[in-house]
């Protein structure tokens, strides 16, 4: 009897394992098919991006018990090629000193800090709610962590919070970069309506620098969080670009991003032309740039949801996705600087073509299954409407007209689980023709890209069914060139090992 539970379990232990798909898995309703998004539960915004080792970490705010906000930890995925992820588990847990809101990482290349050599080093934002509670409001501080696993294990540093509140309410989202222009750390933190700047020459210590608050600037922009500070080469000129979030009344309402170019010397920041938005739809905030990219590159990947309503956008098991890493290009065109954001490279081995056009005459119908698909077309009309539809008739409508782009999700599929979801179009003004479209479609978003990624438009929506039918239309009885419909693969098959 012996012997043969022995053989039994040898058996067991020595069966061949067979790797098999596991067709359930991200197959929820509205779950992303190739952007990020936690297997359970919470996530906001994008913490800690940074590249090492052949790998993108990717952490973000996370509350795993539940699937709205909740006390904020750092969860963590990593990807080699920004398509294919892996998760991996919590990164950072709250402690005595608070939930750990958005901020940063570095590689110490130099073991400035003394915690190794390349180590990766999260700064981050302590939110004490325990001090919230009683009534204070100065509770938010930073704090500095280490791994030298590549991000799978950390070690708070002992002697944490590094920069200590200075007496405001919102004192958060460290972005920290290592300047060799001064040999030193600099940090941009947002801080009630303004950027603070500080430097260090070993992420422990920090200086106060200066702050940016530009002259002249839109007024009652909400809250300033999650800033970025890049340098961005056009032709032979550098130029400093700062990224901030806003917390709301930003063009679409809500939640979004905007960004001044400039210069910086290392201590101060001078915007040398007004804001521009980075982004026109209501879903693509708190968005910044990984750290140490191979060549310099600058990736952003943005929070692809709103304030305003991302507590209740109709999910059970997770809550929110990213917006696909899309990489910035400084540009100028003959009367001041702009950022073009373009999909990554390598996003074509995603994508596999169903249809080419070379010349389509309007109106145009197309049925297939949109909701895993890139669109892309030449054009020269300056009046177009781009129709998305199911057998429910509902519809997400994209409008080009002289002088804007609007979507309309009003009809859209489930819209009734906030006002501020259900009442919106979004106009996006034009200051030049659409010579190109590319839209990207994944179960619940939408990502359109105008003029080589000049202008962009985010935004998420809940269809009852798949939308099944594209039609593009035209008053002005015309065409439209080489018109492209790819499929756009899955990223999740999660191999499971058969037992
Ligand atoms: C932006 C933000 C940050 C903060 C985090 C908290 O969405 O409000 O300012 O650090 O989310 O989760």
């Amino acid at each position: 009897m012996k012997f043969k539970i022995i053989i039994f379990y040898l058996l067991i232990l020595f069966k061949p394992l067979v790797a098999q798909e596991d067709q359930q898995y991200y197959q929820e309703p509205y779950r992303p098919q190739f952007h990020f998004t936690p297997e359970t539960n919470w996530m906001n915004d994008p913490n800690g991006l940074v590249f090492y080792n052949g790998k993108y970490h990717l952490f973000y705010q996370h509350y795993p018990n539940d699937i709205v906000w909740g006390p904020m930890h750092w969860g963590h995925a990593s990807s080699t090629d920004l398509l294919h992820w892996e998760h991996h588990p919590i990164a950072l847990f709250p402690d005595s000193l608070g939930n750990i809101f958005s901020g940063s990482a570095v590689i110490d290349k130099n073991n400035s800090a003394g915690f190794g050599k390349n180590a990766m080093v999260a700064i981050f934002t302590y939110h004490n709610d325990s001090l919230w509670v009683k009534g204070f409001r100065n509770t938010e501080s930073q704090g500095i962590a280490y791994s030298l696993d590549e991000g799978i294990t950390w070690t708070k540093y002992k002697n944490n919070p590094v920069l200590n509140n200075s007496g405001e309410q919102d004192f958060r989202d460290p972005k920290v970069f290592w300047n060799e222009e001064i040999n030193l750390w600099n940090m941009v933190l947002a801080v009630g309506d303004r950027i603070k700047i500080f430097s260090s020459p070993n992420l422990k210590i920090w200086k106060f620098e200066s702050d940016f608050k530009p002259q002249n600037d839109i007024k009652d922009l909400g809250v300033w969080e999650c800033p970025d500070l890049i340098k961005l080469k056009i032709d032979d000129k550098e130029k400093w670009i700062m990224i901030i979030n806003h917390g709301n009344k930003t063009p679409n309402g809500g939640s979004g991003t905007r960004y001044f170019v400039g210069n910086f010397d290392g201590k101060v920041f001078k915007n040398d032309q007004p804001s521009l938005w980075l982004d026109y739809g209501t879903d693509f905030y708190a968005g910044v740039t990984f750290s140490n990219a191979p060549e310099n590159k600058k990736i952003l990947i943005s929070w692809m949801s709103n304030w305003q309503y991302a507590n209740s956008t109709p999910q059970k098991v997770w809550r929110s996705a990213m917006t696909l890493p899309r990489e910035l290009k400084l540009n100028y065109d003959g009367n001041q600087y702009y950022l073009s954001q373009a999909k990554i490279e390598n996003f074509n081995s995603i994508t596999e073509s169903v249809n080419k056009f070379n010349l389509v005459n309007l109106p145009f119908e197309f049925q297939n299954d949109f909701s895993q698909k890139e669109i892309k077309f030449d054009n020269k009309n300056t009046e177009l409407t781009i129709e998305l539809s199911n057998s429910k008739r509902e519809k997400f409508l994209i409008e080009l007209n002289d002088t804007s782009l609007i979507t309309d999700r009003r009809i859209s599929g489930k819209i009734n689980f906030n006002e501020n979801f259900a009442n919106t179009y979004q106009s996006m003004p034009l200051y030049d023709s659409i010579y190109n479209f590319q839209i990207i479609l994944d179960r619940a978003s939408i990502e359109i890209l105008l003029n080589d990624g000049k202008y962009s438009m985010t935004n998420i929506f809940f269809p009852n069914e798949k939308y099944s039918m594209m039609k593009i239309i035209s008053k002005c009885d015309s065409k439209i060139g080489i018109l492209e419909i790819n499929k756009i693969k899955r990223v999740w098959p999660n191999l499971k090992m058969d037992e």
